[in-house]
């Protein structure tokens, strides 16, 4: 029977009674995609093939040598945690609709995958969610990238090491277009957070057990059936037992200090004082920078980052309708639209993200999010989320508003906000927040099984 991609259940990985054909697929599937990989420093490579028995036989000793499985992983991360046992550096592979051309594949082969968002590639896109045009992309992401290689660990000289290793081992005839590193950055508390200093990465969908038994499950059920990020691999061997995942991966930018006199400006602009000022950025982001959901609480929390809850008793005086989370999930519907997030900070900076140094000390460019994200289609997730919830100002109720934090396009219609948190009381309309995450490039890709790399 192949592996049922619809089953709400989630993945008893560890049970002695798994079938033989979900065990299969554990074998075969990459790691970071079903449970996030420890990716606190990151490599992330833009490589060219340029010959076909070249770039398969690399791709096939990279697969042999330096990869590991999504069991293993999960093995790894159960040793760690009875008999603290440190587990083995992640190396991931996507490969882009070019790349597989590339590889050999004829174009009618490539439509063997069902996503078009795929096949057609990032750079056709454009349209579908007002990015920038090409030609504002950086160098790298100009030019046709046949596949990423993602190295990631807790320790920077073990990325490094390997980083070297696996360059030293690309056959001459291909070439690395471009690199990007990123870097895992964290609040006092020790939680993950993103340039603009809010905690990033607590919601995500959850598809094993163990980690779903973790959760408070009250209000969201945070457990998704496996078919939101995995999706039959078209060219392996068994592909009812051999699965991959569509990866997108985009460059944004983020200007902290644009961000930050927004934060301010519209603080003042609410007669927002005091401890209550903190409203202002959670109003834009939908969570307070310690990651309490401003649904829940006017104030920020403190405790543990909380992700049992829903909108569904808020009209949107307590998060207005915009709001990051709100926009990119709404809760009360389009759980077939959520993606698992897998993404990582890039750019150095010398002041600290979650105090309250005044704008001016902040970065205005250079830093930002290396954005990932696993998807079954990139199509009805990635790109639905962009365009008909990011970047529509009309989604859930009309005239609310861009997404403040990744709208993209003309954000010319006014909006409101609320004065008092949870009070009718609603500010006169004003202009919507300027733009300030910036599209840099990108590409899609297909993380595929270890069963079609091993067998190249
Ligand atoms: C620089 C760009 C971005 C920043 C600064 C950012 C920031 C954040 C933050 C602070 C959170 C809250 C943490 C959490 O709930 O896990 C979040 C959640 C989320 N973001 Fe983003 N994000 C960015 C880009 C994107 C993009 C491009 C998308 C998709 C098109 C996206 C989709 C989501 C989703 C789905 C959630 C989880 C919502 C939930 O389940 O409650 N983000 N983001």
């Amino acid at each position: 029977m192949p592996v049922d991609l619809t089953n709400e259940q989630p993945l008893a990985w560890d049970s002695a009674t798994l079938d033989a054909d979900t065990k299969a697929m554990l074998d075969n599937l990459q790691p970071n995609i079903l449970r996030a990989h420890v990716r606190e420093h990151l490599s992330v490579l833009f490589v060219r093939f340029n010959d076909v028995a070249e770039g398969k036989a690399f791709l096939r000793h990279l697969a042999t040598t330096k990869m590991k499985s999504a069991r293993n992983h999960l093995e790894e991360l159960r040793d760690f945690a009875t008999r603290g046992r440190r587990g083995t550096p992640y190396v991931g592979v996507g490969i882009s609709k070019a790349g597989y051309r590339d590889l050999g594949h004829s174009v009618e082969d490539v439509r063997k995958f069902g996503d078009k968002a795929f096949r057609d590639g990032m750079k056709q896109r454009i349209a579908e969610v007002n990015d920038p045009p090409v030609e504002q992309w950086e160098r790298t992401y100009q030019r046709e990238i046949h596949a990423v290689i993602l190295i990631g660990d807790a320790e920077p000289d073990t990325v490094a090491a390997l980083r070297d290793e696996i360059l030293g081992e690309l056959p001459a005839s291909a070439r690395l277009l471009g690199e990007e590193s990123g870097q895992g950055m964290r609040n006092p508390a020790g939680d993950g957070i993103e340039h603009f200093g809010y905690v990033d990465g607590r919601s995500q969908p959850l598809f094993l057990k163990d980690e779903v038994d973790k959760e408070p499950k009250k209000h969201w059920d945070p457990a998704f059936p496996l078919g939101n990020v995995l999706v039959p691999d078209p060219f392996a061997p068994d592909p009812a037992r051999h699965h991959g995942s569509y990866l997108v991966f985009r460059k944004l930018e983020q200007n902290v200090r644009a961000f930050k006199e927004i934060e301010q400006d519209l603080a003042d602009g609410l007669g927002l004082a005091g401890a209550d000022r903190d409203r202002a950025g959670a109003m834009l982001v939908g969570r307070f920078k310690d990651g309490t959901p401003l649904t829940t609480k006017p104030k920020a929390g403190g405790g543990p980052v909380v992700n049992d809850f829903t909108f569904d008793a808020d009209d949107g005086s307590k998060c207005p309708f915009s709001g990051h989370v709100r926009k990119t999930n709404p809760r009360s519907f389009g759980r077939e639209v959520i993606m698992a997030r897998r993404g990582q900070t890039y750019g150095e900076r010398t002041d600290d993200p979650w105090d309250d140094s005044p704008p001016e000390n902040r970065p205005s460019g250079e830093v930002g999010l290396l954005f990932m994200a696993f998807n079954g289609s990139l199509l009805d997730q990635f790109e639905f989320t962009q365009q008909q919830w990011a970047n529509n100002p009309d989604f859930q109720n009309p005239a609310t508003g861009h997404d403040p934090v990744i709208g993209q396009g003309d954000r010319d219609i006014k909006v409101t906000f609320p004065k008092v948190w949870g009070k009718p009381e609603m500010s006169p309309p004003q202009a919507q927040v300027a733009q300030t995450v910036t599209m840099k490039g990108g590409e899609y890709f297909f993380a595929p099984s270890l069963a079609y790399l091993r067998d190249l």
